[in-house]
């Protein structure tokens, strides 16, 4: 058997692995189009990283309306088939730069990598995009009831894996999900804006920013 790192690494998804987090902001906007309710990029900013559940009730609280648990129910699966309809056409090409040799830079130096998502779709896009066997460990919106900021999507993967919250290091794109690792005391890596990802421990607009010797600097953080 391989040794392996003691130090964990835990991926969100949207936004960070794939660009779906524009398959997410499309398919609320229409949705919110749909029930007269407009909402900008920033305040999408509050979407990212937020279950489907906690997104609508935002959306309805941006346009000041109320709706039945039936409605909302139908509101929420309508989204869904759009965004399904746009991950349906998914491949390896929509895989996010730099991402895969990083990931291949960590299975080949034996670290555990974990998937942190809020999405319940999570598994169907590391199929469409062949990542799936890269993950020792996937927790996504199925096993979690609570939602970033609250770690659990994180704590719950580090302790399938039997490492220490804080030899993990965590790459997210959301502000919820940053203050998530950050709450569970793990190495937080913005990936995004450095102005809206304030809290992370360390910033990068993209994966191919983290090369070899900027991962050892995280690992030795
Ligand atoms: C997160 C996204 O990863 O998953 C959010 O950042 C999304 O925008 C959430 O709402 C839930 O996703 P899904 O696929 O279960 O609707
Ligand atoms: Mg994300």
């Amino acid at each position: 058997m391989k040794l392996q790192n003691k130090k964990a690494f835990i991926f969100d998804l949207d936004g960070v692995i794939v660009d779906t987090a524009k398959f997410h902001y499309l398919a609320w906007k229409n949705l919110a189009k749909k029930i007269d309710i407009d909402f900008t990029e920033s305040e999408n900013e509050q979407l990212k990283g937020v279950s489907r559940v906690k997104s609508l009730e935002k959306i309805l609280q941006w346009g000041n309306k109320s709706v039945s648990d039936n409605q909302f129910e139908k509101l929420m699966s309508s989204k869904n088939e759009e965004y399904l309809s746009y991950v349906d056409k998914m491949t390896e090409e929509d895989i996010l730069p730099g991402v895969k040799s990083v990931l291949d830079f960590l299975k080949s130096n034996n670290y555990l990598i974990a998937l942190g998502s809020a999405s319940k779709n999570a598994r169907i896009i590391l199929k469409h995009t062949n990542l799936t066997h890269y993950f020792d460990v996937i927790v996504d919106g199925n096993e979690v009831s609570n939602a970033k900021p609250d770690p659990e999507v994180f704590t719950k993967g580090c302790d399938m894996m039997d490492v220490k919250h804080e030899d993990a290091i965590v790459f997210e794109d959301s502000q919820a999900g940053i203050q998530a690792a950050n709450n569970a005391n793990m190495i937080s890596v913005g990936i995004g804006s450095a102005s809206i990802l304030n809290e992370a421990d360390f910033n990068f607009n993209d994966f191919t920013e983290i090369d070899e010797q900027v991962l050892n600097q995280i690992i030795a953080f």
